[in-house]
């Protein structure tokens, strides 16, 4: 496989560790020289697909979820993973505004944004078994605009 760095981390499905994965991926992105927004956009993805894990994946259990992060020349792919209850149809899930917790004040907007600020997102899941999203940004475009 094509790659210049690699990092996988593993955290419990706590909300503490929501914050911990989330700045361990923008530091891991500081390599490609990311604008300030930039490392906005990765964090607010990456927050939400943990976030994702946590709420929906193992709802009250606590159980591993997999972070790992790669860059190829100017593009990072973040891979975020859990063994968790699965997604029963994707293509639906990831529509804006769709959640099947809303008495939990969850406004469907999760994948939405994740798909706002990455160039690429995309979402594999199996009932029982789990889901991974992998996520991809090509970090510099700004610059090109101004060179
Ligand atoms: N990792 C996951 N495991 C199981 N189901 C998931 C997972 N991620 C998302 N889903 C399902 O996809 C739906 C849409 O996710 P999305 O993040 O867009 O919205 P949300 O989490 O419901 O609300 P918000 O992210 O705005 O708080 C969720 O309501 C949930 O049913
Ligand atoms: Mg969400």
């Amino acid at each position: 496989m094509n790659r210049d760095n690699k990092m996988v981390l593993e955290v419990e499905s706590r909300s503490c560790n929501e914050g911990l994965a989330r700045i361990a991926v923008a530091a891991f992105s500081t390599q490609l020289n990311p604008t300030l927004e930039e490392v906005a956009d990765i964090k607010t993805a990456v927050s939400e697909a943990i976030t994702n894990c946590i709420v929906h994946a193992y709802q009250k259990e606590t159980d591993m979820i997999t972070i790992e992060c790669s860059r190829f020349q100017r593009e990072l792919t973040v891979v975020v993973q859990d063994k968790g209850k699965g997604i029963e149809d994707v293509e639906k899930a990831m529509q804006p505004l769709f959640t099947t917790k809303p008495e939990q004040d969850r406004s469907g907007m999760g994948f939405a944004f994740m798909e706002a600020f990455m160039d690429e997102v995309l979402v594999e899941s199996r009932l029982g078994e789990g889901t991974t999203v992998t996520m991809k940004k090509t970090i510099g475009r700004q610059k090109d605009v101004f060179e």
